[in-house]
């Protein structure tokens, strides 16, 4: 089988390429594709083979993803790239009816009702590999969605879970870098600690299983063993288990529907000895809120969220706002979002609106 790797560079990326050198040779790597990190592109081109690769920041072809995600040689893109420059490469690839094995959740937040379509017109299909999504996708095999009556994701509650506002107004960039349980990414450990990683999710959810949000629930669960549970008609539920290892969900999706033999270490269920699961604490982590707000919103206002929140996450990064300051911005630019149609068009200039309009929040901020 052979696939291509858009953000190989990244966390996501690389475990995807630990994936591919345990398949003994039933996965190969057509394509690779990185943003700035040309050292590693090209280490990682020279092990595995690749002669097809793109870095974005320094190509001139504004198409240059859509075109390794539409190749003809591939079945499967794996997009491992962070943020809302997935979208166009993930909107290509369904186009031309590939199998996506989407780890990005911004493409999904902010179209997800525009790609589960496009995937059915064209015979493209998402595999989920954010691992609560994968989680639930596999308990759900052989299951219809008529007998599901909640779909349960978990998360860890992040490095800042039992603290309470007037406790987070000082934490610093590197504690919240600090995920106890996830090594990921700088954008999505920061949406770990804000918990807006789980309103993603939960939109997320909604479009990947085509459930109303009264059926989509989230869990607070320390140990990050169980990912997701299925809740059926019956009272019946059906769990999904594996070390916090993105491994797991990566294979599951890239041989489904068969299991790559030794994909991940399972668990001592001796050793890990408990299992809790706390209601999220909506109070002092307003981000989820958000997220599920601007869900029944609907139109663009899931598009404004992302947007803001990406804009307000690197200006916490970039030390210019406070942690606590990354809720209040998002919320702001929501409030005044326009209420705009759901096309492509619209998506991409209400992405560009709310930008803009949290940089000017983030700048009234600091005057
Ligand atoms: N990490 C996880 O465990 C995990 C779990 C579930 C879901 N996800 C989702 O998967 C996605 C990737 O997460 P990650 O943690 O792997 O992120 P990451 O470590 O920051 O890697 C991001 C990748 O995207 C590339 N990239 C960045 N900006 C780009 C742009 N404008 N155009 C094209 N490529 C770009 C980067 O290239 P350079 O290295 O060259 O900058 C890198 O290869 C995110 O949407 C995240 O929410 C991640």
């Amino acid at each position: 089988m052979k696939i291509s790797i858009l953000g190989c560079t990244g966390s996501i990326g690389e475990s995807t390429l630990e994936v591919v050198r345990k398949s003994k040779g039933f996965i190969k790597i057509a394509s690779l594709a990185a943003h700035s990190n040309a050292e590693k592109l090209s280490r990682h081109a020279s092990e595995f083979g690749v002669s097809k690769t793109v870095l974005t920041s320094q190509t001139k072809n504004p198409e240059a993803l859509e075109e390794l995600a539409t190749d003809p040689e591939i079945k499967t893109v794996v997009m491992a790239i962070v943020g809302f420059a997935a979208l166009k490469p993930t909107i290509a690839a369904l186009k031309a009816g590939k199998t996506v094995a989407l780890a990005n959740k911004e493409a999904l937040v902010t179209c997800g009702e525009l790609l589960t379509a496009l995937a059915e017109k064209h015979g493209g299909k998402i595999i989920p590999v954010d691992s609560e999504h994968n989680a639930l996708f596999q308990a759900l095999q052989g299951h219809s969605i008529e007998q599901v009556d909640k779909l349960i994701i978990t998360g860890s509650g992040g490095p800042f879970r039992g603290k309470t506002r007037s406790e987070l107004q000082s934490v610093t960039i590197a504690q919240a870098l600090n995920h106890p349980k996830w090594k990921m990414g700088p954008k999505i450990t920061i949406d770990s600690a804000t918990l807006m990683n789980k309103g993603l999710e939960y939109i997320e959810a909604r479009w990947v299983f085509g459930l109303p949000d009264d059926k989509l629930k989230i869990l607070i669960h320390p140990q990050s063993l169980v990912h997701g549970i299925v809740q059926f008609i019956d009272g019946s539920m059906l769990a999904h288990l594996s070390p916090p290892d993105m491994k797991a969900a990566i294979s599951y999706a890239l041989y489904y529907p068969q299991r790559q033999p030794g994909a991940v270490e399972p668990l001592d269920l001796v050793k890990a000895q408990k299992l809790e699961f706390f209601e999220v604490d909506y109070e002092n982590f307003p981000c989820v809120n958000l997220a599920q707000k601007a869900l029944k919103k609907g139109g663009v206002a899931p598009t404004v969220l992302n947007a803001a929140n990406e804009t307000a996450v690197q200006a916490f990064l970039d030390e210019k706002i406070s942690f606590l300051s990354i809720s209040d911005m998002i919320e702001k630019t929501l409030e005044s979002a326009p209420r705009q149609n759901l096309d492509i068009q619209s998506i991409f200039a209400a992405d560009a609106w709310a930008r803009q309009k949290c940089q000017e929040n983030i700048l009234s901020l600091r005057h």
